[in-house]
């Protein structure tokens, strides 16, 4: 049940696919006689700073990999590797519990539920102590139709809640682990998150925090930043993979704001090649998981320190020194394959 709701997407899981299947359009050229004695990947925005251009992406419930570590060995694991950390709505910790980690680089993702009072206390409340930015998750006003969680009938195993929807007096948690048939993930959705959610949600939400507001996509409505994603191909089947409508979308913002993109990231050239495309960043999901339920926090870590060691080495045998060195020159579209 865990394995199928980590590993899988919505209907034909086309845009799973597609997230992999991308990178594979383009090839790298490097660049020779280079000094790479020293690379550099370290990174920074919204003054939040990695050791890589990458984030932990919000994913739900790691108490499913590690029911005693849950989201704290997650961040405990990015904070030892020097990389920030996204904290799902839908998580199996407190806010107060992932505080306590000691990572200073905290994200915190919103689902935009109906009940604006418990939206409005964990905004105060992340910002309280001390998350450094928001990351609004706006494609998921209905959850997408994961076929292999309504078939497991995927429910919250005992023993873990949903530490933030506890806020809500209306027993939500519950609801997950005790669908009646399907996903209770579906159900809980179904109940609580406000799927007549439009665009003037955001002005609200500037009106109530000082933090800066990353869109997972609106330069207009006064956001500081976009994650273009296509939620790793779990929410509209054929949805576009993100580098496909990446540099569309920098295009269009023009520098306005950082831009950054996920869904299938694994090795360290698919970093440079996203960054090669005009993106700020990347956030990295699933290996996240994976790493989490082999190995707890250090399992974690092991993934992060591999993906770091990648893109130093393919940095270095790109022949770039920093990741100000990574552009549009270092790609090579692969003949027949559409880009
Ligand atoms: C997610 N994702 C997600 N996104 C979000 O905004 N809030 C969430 O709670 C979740 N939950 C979640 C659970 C699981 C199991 C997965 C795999 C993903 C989407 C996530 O933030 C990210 O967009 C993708 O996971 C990136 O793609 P890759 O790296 O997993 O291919």
């Amino acid at each position: 049940m865990a394995y199928d709701y980590y590993s899988g997407g919505a209907e034909t899981m086309t845009t799973v696919a597609l997230n992999r299947a991308a990178f594979s359009r383009y090839l790298l050229l490097p660049r020779m006689l280079r000094d790479v004695s020293r690379v550099d990947t370290s990174h920074e925005l919204f003054g939040i700073r990695s050791s890589m251009p990458v984030w932990v992406a919000p994913m739900a419930m790691h108490g499913l990999a590690d029911p005693v570590g849950r989201e704290v060995a997650t961040c405990r694991a990015a904070a030892a590797c020097g990389v920030p950390f996204t904290f799902s709505t839908v998580a199996t910790s407190s806010l107060e519990e992932i505080e306590g980690t000691g990572n200073a680089n905290r994200i915190f993702q919103l689902y935009v539920i109906r009940n604006r009072d418990v939206v409005r206390r964990w905004v105060t409340e992340a910002e309280a102590r001390g998350f450094r930015a928001l990351m609004v998750t706006v494609d998921a006003q209905r959850l997408g139709n994961r076929e292999a969680d309504a078939r497991n009938k995927f429910k919250l195993p005992p023993g873990l809640a949903l530490r933030n929807l506890e806020y809500l007096s209306s027993g939500s948690t519950a609801q997950a682990r005790d669908a009646a048939d399907g996903s209770g993930l579906m159900a809980l959705f179904a109940s609580e998150v406000d799927d007549s959610l439009t665009w003037e949600f955001i002005p609200w939400l500037r009106s109530i925090t000082r933090l800066p507001i990353i869109v997972k996509l609106a330069v207009q409505y006064g956001v500081d930043g976009i994650v273009v994603s296509n939620h790793g191909g779990r929410q509209l089947d054929f949805a576009p993979d993100g580098l496909a409508v990446l540099p569309g979308v920098v295009a269009a913002v023009a520098g306005r704001v950082p831009v950054l993109v996920d869904g299938g990231v694994r090795r360290g050239t698919d970093v440079l090649k996203a960054l090669a495309l005009g993106a700020s960043g990347v956030l990295l999901g699933r290996p996240v998981l994976y790493g989490l339920a082999l190995g707890g926090q250090a399992g974690v870590e092991r993934v992060l320190r591999l993906l770091r060691n990648e893109i130093e080495l393919a940095m270095a045998l790109a022949g770039c020194v920093s990741l100000k060195d990574v552009g549009l020159h270092l790609l090579l579209p692969v003949p027949g394959s559409g880009v």
